[in-house]
């Protein structure tokens, strides 16, 4: 049995069980560099403040850093027994260079260092999540470009509503990320608070200089309340529903690429290498990724209301409960990534089967607004000509006709105003080009808003994203 970093005061052994339902070690494992990274800012502070000798600082951060290296080749053994990530170092420490090794703990609690350690990770993965949307927009643009002139229907209510260009709906996702890279950007800045020094709860009896530790670690700001930082894990929540709101768009471009796959729609083929079959139907082709990607939004949503749940009634300062925190964000972080890195691979190997595109902005009535606005050309009001295209529907419907199979003089029966050209409006190819306002859907718009989204791809101009807030 090993001995407890907090031993002295305990008669008996810890239980077994209680060691293997208290103990974090097998998942807090993760935060071993950010845990060795901070003692050594921590031990080099110290020594800085004359609180310990230089030479004993030199000692202890080699000896870190032999730690270190046996961590990364798997050479210590995470036993239950060490409880975290945090005991199971301190530790290792005191095994390599005796008493010496025990200063370490001067003036610093656990809880500075899960709160420490947390923050670390956090401003790591958020800069990974960053890079890896900047992965899925480049895909999509590069999408958007290929097929930059396809008509398709655009939808509402999943009825045919409007002729779009296909790079036009697919850029509404690149501008979805761009949101969601912002969130994670302007996390960052929150992130940005180094809370070593708190001491447990009440700040430390020694004279640690806080400041320093903060420019060692890269922080840019010190923790103002010692009992708010141990307590806070306000920036994990941050993440975690910025990454449940990634997720959502994800889930929602998922949730096209399945319809659109389908023999329903056939808008898109999805290559062989990414998909399924099925083990029992022998023709099945089956769209597996998106379907996951659509699925795993779910559990990242249930660790963002599970960490919400878990901190609502937490008195202050620190309460075990808070270790909760860790597989709730290790989790969606592993979801995140892996679903990023899928949706980016997954957009390349999808080709758009342009006839069906072309078909399906044929039926469903879908230049009707054009007409409208055709009629609103010639004089009418647009309720006056939306009632007039909606009877034009009606008898086109009677009719089993589409608006350009009308003829003339039928259209003429509504409105003597309509002339021959107006099948130029009925043409949904031509649809597009006339909305050329900033937003809509004309080719050239949708040129020029892919020229812009590659040079802020290539991190040139203005990203949108807004400055972290400056706290
Ligand atoms: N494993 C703990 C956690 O994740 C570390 C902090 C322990 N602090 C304490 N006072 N028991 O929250």
């Amino acid at each position: 049995m090993t001995k407890k970093v907090w031993g002295g005061r305990f008669k008996q052994d810890t239980d077994a069980l209680v060691n293997r339902f208290n103990a974090s070690i097998q998942f807090d494992q993760r935060l071993y560099p950010y845990d060795i990274q901070g003692s050594i800012a921590h031990c080099r502070m110290l020594a800085a403040r004359g609180i310990i000798k230089e030479d004993e600082s030199v000692r202890i951060v080699e000896a870190l850093g032999q730690i270190q290296r046996q961590l990364e080749h798997d050479e210590l053994s995470f036993d239950n027994d060490y409880e975290d990530i945090h005991s199971l170092i301190e530790k290792a420490l005191i095994e390599k260079i005796g008493a010496l090794g025990e200063k370490i703990h001067t003036g610093r609690s656990r809880n500075d260092q899960v709160a420490l350690d947390m923050r670390l990770y956090v401003r790591d993965i958020s800069k990974e999540t960053t890079g890896r949307i900047r992965e899925v927009q480049r895909a999509l643009t590069g999408l958007a470009e290929k097929n930059l002139d396809i008509v398709m229907p655009g939808y509402t209510h999943l009825q045919r509503a409007q002729p779009v260009l296909l790079s036009h709906h697919l850029m509404a996702y690149y501008e979805m990320l761009k949101r969601d890279h912002e969130r994670f950007e302007q996390g960052l800045g929150r992130v940005d608070v180094m809370p070593l020094g708190s001491a447990a709860l009440a700040g430390s009896t020694f004279d640690l200089d806080r400041e320093m530790s903060a420019r060692e670690l890269g922080f840019g700001r010190v923790s103002r309340n010692s009992m708010d930082a141990v307590s806070d894990r306000d920036f994990i929540l941050e993440f975690l529903f910025n990454a449940s709101v990634l997720m959502m768009h994800l889930s929602r471009l998922s949730e096209e690429l399945v319809i659109w796959s389908s023999q329903e729609y056939g808008f898109i083929r999805i290559s062989d290498a990414f998909c399924t079959g099925s083990s029992i139907m022998p023709q099945k082709k089956n769209p597996d990724l998106p379907e996951l990607i659509r699925g795993k939004t779910g559990r990242v949503y249930g660790s963002l209301m599970g960490l919400l749940t878990t901190m609502k009634g937490l008195p202050l300062t620190y309460n075990k409960d808070m270790q909760e925190d860790k597989e709730a964000l290790f989790d969606a972080c592993d979801t995140v990534c892996i679903c990023l890195e899928v949706m980016a691979r997954l957009l390349g190997e999808i080709t758009f089967n342009g006839e069906r595109l072309q078909e399906a902005v044929q039926g469903g009535f879908i230049v009707a607004t054009d007409l409208a606005d055709y009629l609103v050309r010639k004089g009418l009001t647009f309720r006056q000509a939306h009632e007039i295209v909606g009877k034009m529907v009606l008898l086109a419907l009677e009719q089993n006709k589409e608006l350009h199979q009308l003829t003339l003089s039928e259209m003429k029966g509504f409105n003597r105003q309509i002339e021959e050209d107006v099948y130029q409006w009925l043409d949904p190819r031509l649809s597009p080009s006339r909305r050329k306002g900033i937003g809509g859907t004309a080719p050239d718009r949708g040129g020029e808003e892919i020229a812009k989204a590659k040079q802020e791809l290539r991190g040139e101009g203005e990203t949108g994203a807004a400055s972290p807030p400056s706290l």
